[in-house]
């Protein structure tokens, strides 16, 4: 039978392979020796432990416990669990990391702006919106899948930790942006859904790209990912509202506020080709005189 491998530092214990699961997840606690010897976990080599007693750290432990528990985890929580397991500098860099890809994808889309903009004598996106998602969604996200909050899990299992949004005016600009930027020789396109052809049940449109973009730091080059999400002005406020509504507990007459909602979407979708419409033909004339 294979042996459970694990270790303890200041209380809290990590325990590789199908018992941590045991541990960690059943009972969404971290572990003191008592605890572990009352489990009576077999092939364990308890010598291999090394058991901590400081005051300060078993605060910490208590503090993070009663926080797993009733789901109302802060940002200085999460610090605390890093740093109490020796992550917080890892998790930094990480962060750093992708505060750097969506740097990068940011440049690129302003150059095809600049670019664009002169050859149409129009811009091919209004605004730009980017964010790097919080410790604390990223600690929810991950344990809502069931998943341990470290950093190789946050890599493994999250791909919108960059999320970039690009705001257009006009759907064919969409398309015709997100063709330039996966085109380029240094972006993978990981994943693409295309919520404009195929509308969510919601209503909700957008263009969502997953890639995968190189920075290039002192000593290496690290792939990263990145979200994009593509959408028109229209759909972005649309999306606005419609997110209040889905975050908002007890809302009066949810279903058919649903219903306004999805009728909207349509409408907006109509609006979007008019506008391209009309545009066409303005750029038509234009081109006659
Ligand atoms: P997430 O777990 O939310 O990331 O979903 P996913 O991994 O299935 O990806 P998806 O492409 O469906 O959605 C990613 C993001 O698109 C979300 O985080 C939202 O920002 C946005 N989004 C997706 N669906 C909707 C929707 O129905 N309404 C609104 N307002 N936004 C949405
Ligand atoms: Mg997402």
């Amino acid at each position: 039978m294979r042996s459970a491998e694990f270790w303890c530092k200041k209380n809290l214990i990590y325990i590789s392979q199908n018992v941590k699961i045991k541990l960690i997840y059943l009972k969404q606690r971290y572990y003191t020796r008592k605890d572990v010897e009352s489990m009576a976990v077999e092939h364990i080599d308890y010598s291999k432990i090394e058991f901590a007693d400081l005051e300060s750290d078993q605060e910490d432990l208590m503090a993070i416990d009663g926080i797993v528990n009733d789901g109302q985890i802060t940002e200085s929580d999460i610090e605390n669990m890093l740093r109490i397991r020796n992550q917080l500098k890892d998790f930094k860099i990480l962060m750093m990391k992708y505060d750097c890809a969506l740097s990068e994808v940011r440049t690129k889309l302003d150059v095809l702006n600049k670019e664009l903009s002169l050859i149409n004598n129009r811009n091919p996106f209004e605004a730009i919106k980017m964010r790097i998602k919080t410790p604390v969604s990223i600690y929810k996200k991950l344990s809502s899948k069931g998943i341990d909050f470290t950093i190789d899990n946050i890599n493994d299992n999250l791909s919108d930790i960059a999320g970039i949004r690009v705001i257009c005016s006009f759907v064919d600009d969409i398309y015709m942006l997100a063709k330039c930027l996966a085109d380029q020789d240094d972006i993978t396109v990981l994943q693409r859904k295309d919520y404009i052809e195929h509308p969510k049940k919601s209503g909700y449109r957008s263009l969502h790209l997953i890639i995968e973009i190189p920075i290039f730091l002192t000593q290496e080059k690290e792939y990263m990912k990145v979200e994009v999400q593509f959408r028109t002005i229209a759909m972005d406020f649309w999306a606005s509202l419609e997110h209040k509504m889905k975050y908002k507990k007890n809302i009066e007459n949810q279903e058919v506020i649903s219903e306004d909602l999805k009728f909207s979407a349509d409408l907006i979708n109509q609006l979007d080709r008019r506008m391209k419409q009309i545009r066409e033909k303005i750029d038509a004339t234009e081109d006659m005189n």
